[in-house]
């Protein structure tokens, strides 16, 4: 979260996502003056794990600069459900300044879009 590029928003978000080899990929959001550029935090670590060969995701958490929950984005859950794995859900941590929630991407992504 410290590291997001987020000069047009101010709306900073850290993503952590734990592989199913154990290993943990951390991401930001990035920000363009065009804004539809933008990338969020959720995705940038997911592609981030991608990028480094781990195509199974077991759970995501997530925090930001405001101090409340902010769940993951309709993008966000699509591209987690690409890469949850066949045989679980995926966990789904928000960090807020009461502690935090959590949810299964099933919760949040009901009936997601597949091929
Ligand atoms: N953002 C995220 O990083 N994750 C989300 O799930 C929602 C929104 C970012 C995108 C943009 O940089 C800023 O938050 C405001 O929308």
């Amino acid at each position: 979260m410290e590291d997001a590029y987020a000069p047009y928003s101010q709306f900073k978000v850290g993503a952590a996502v734990l592989g199913a080899t154990g290993r943990v990929y951390t991401g930001c959001n990035v920000e363009n003056a065009s804004y539809g550029l933008s990338i969020c935090a959720e995705r940038a670590a997911i592609f981030r794990a991608v990028s480094e060969g781990e195509l199974a995701i077991r759970a995501v958490a997530i925090s930001n600069s405001t101090g409340k929950a902010a769940p993951p984005c309709g993008a966000c859950r699509q591209v987690i459900a690409e890469f949850a794995p066949s045989d679980d859900t995926v966990s789904v941590y928000v960090a807020s300044e009461d502690g935090l929630e959590s949810y299964t991407l099933d919760e949040l992504l009901p009936r997601a879009f597949e091929l």
